[in-house]
C-alpha cells in the first residue's frame, strides 16, 4: 500500500540530513509505527508522505503509483492527524469541520454530531475553538483526520496531551480503523502507545531506522525467557519458560499455596529501544 525506498530528506537552507535512507512498507489493514525520541525525524517522514515537504530523495509508492504522480485526489484518500492542531480559532468546532469538509466529496463524510458525541465534544460543537483546552483541540484534530473516511491515515503523536480516558478512546478508534482495512501510520515517543497500537514498529533515531519488528517479538526476544511466580503468602520464584510443564521445582513451588500472579519476564519496548539505539525515548 505504502512503500518507501531509500528516502532521504534535507530541509531547504539546512545542511543537516534529517532523514537518512529510510526503507519501510505499510500494508493495508496494518498499523505501522515510528517510535523514536524528539528530533528523530518522525514528523518529517510523515510530512513527506502527505506531500507537505517535496524534493526528497528516494522512491515512494502509494498503491503502486509514485507519490509524485498523485494529484489532488491524493488528499481525498488520506487523513492527517497533525502533531499540532491548526484550527481556525475564531470559528466554532462545527464551523471548522464544515470548512474542511468542503474539500471532500459529500458522500464520504461521516455524521459530525455522531463524531462529536463519540469524542466527548457534543456540548462544545458550537463553541469557538479559542475556548478549547489542548485536549479538546487534539480531539477535534482527530475528528478532522477521520471525518471523510480516508483509506490511509497519518497520526502524528495521536494521544499527546490527552487524559488516559480520551487517549484510550482514540487508540480504540485507530484499531477500529485498522479492522476496517485502513492503512495507518502513527508516530510516537511513547512506548505504551507503540506497544498497544502497532502491528509493526520501526525504531527511529537520528534520522535512521534502526530496526523494524512486531512489538511482541521484540519484547520476547529481548526478555529473560522466565516466568515469575508470586504466591499469596508472599513467596516469589522464577523459572525458565522452556519445558516449564516438566519442571518439578515449579510444580512443587506452586503446590505450596495459592498463586497471586504469574508473569513472563518480557522486556519493555523502551528497554529494547535503548539496547538497540543507545538512546532514550524521553529525557
Ligand atoms: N522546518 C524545519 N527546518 C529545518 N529543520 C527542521 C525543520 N523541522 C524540523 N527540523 C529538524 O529536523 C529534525 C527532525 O525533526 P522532526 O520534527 O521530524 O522530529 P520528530 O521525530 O517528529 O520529533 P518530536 O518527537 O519532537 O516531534 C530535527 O533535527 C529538527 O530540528
Ligand atoms: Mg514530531
Amino acid at each position: 500500500m505504502i512503500k518507501v525506498e531509500n528516502l532521504s530528506y534535507t530541509y531547504p537552507k539546512s545542511k543537516e540530513i534529517v532523514l537518512k535512507n529510510l526503507n519501510f512498507e505499510i500494508e493495508r489493514g496494518e498499523i505501522f509505527g515510528f517510535l523514536g525520541p524528539s528530533g528523530a525525524g518522525k514528523s518529517t517522514t510523515q510530512k513527506v508522505l502527505y506531500k507537505i515537504l517535496n524534493d526528497f530523495a528516494g522512491e515512494i509508492w502509494i498503491e503502486n503509483k509514485p507519490l509524485k504522480d498523485w494529484g489532488n485526489e491524493y488528499f481525498e484518500k488520506i487523513g492527517v492527524g497533525f502533531e499540532l492542531p491548526n484550527h481556525y480559532l475564531k470559528l466554532t468546532a462545527k464551523e471548522n469541520l464544515k470548512l474542511f469538509a468542503s474539500f471532500y466529496p459529500e458522500k464520504n463524510l461521516q455524521n459530525f454530531d455522531a463524531l462529536f458525541e463519540m469524542f466527548g465534544l457534543a456540548g462544545d460543537a458550537d463553541k469557538r475553538v479559542e475556548e478549547f483546552s489542548k485536549g479538546m483541540k487534539m480531539r477535534l484534530n482527530f475528528i478532522r483526520a477521520i471525518m471523510h473516511n480516508p483509506d490511509i491515515l497519518f497520526f502524528d503523536e495521536p494521544t499527546a496531551g490527552l487524559d488516559p480516558v480520551n487517549a484510550q478512546k482514540i487508540k480504540r478508534y485507530i484499531i477500529k480503523l485498522k479492522n476496517e482495512g485502513k492503512t495507518i501510520f502513527v508516530t510516537t515517543h511513547d512506548m505504551t502507545t507503540a506497544d498497544e497500537l502497532c502491528d509493526r514498529v520501526s525504531f527511529i533515531a537520528g534520522g535512521e531506522i534502526r530496526l523494524t519488528e512486531k512489538p511482541s517479538t521484540l519484547k520476547n526476544e529481548h526478555g529473560k525467557h522466565t516466568v515469575k511466580v508470586e504466591l499469596e503468602n508472599g513467596q516469589t520464584a522464577e523459572f525458565p519458560v522452556k519445558d516449564l510443564g516438566n519442571n518439578r521445582k515449579f510444580a512443587e513451588f506452586i503446590a505450596q499455596g495459592e498463586i497471586l500472579r504469574i508473569n513472563t519476564q518480557e522486556a519493555t519496548l523502551e528497554e529494547v529501544f535503548i539496547k538497540i539505539t543507545g538512546t532514550k525515548l524521553m529525557e
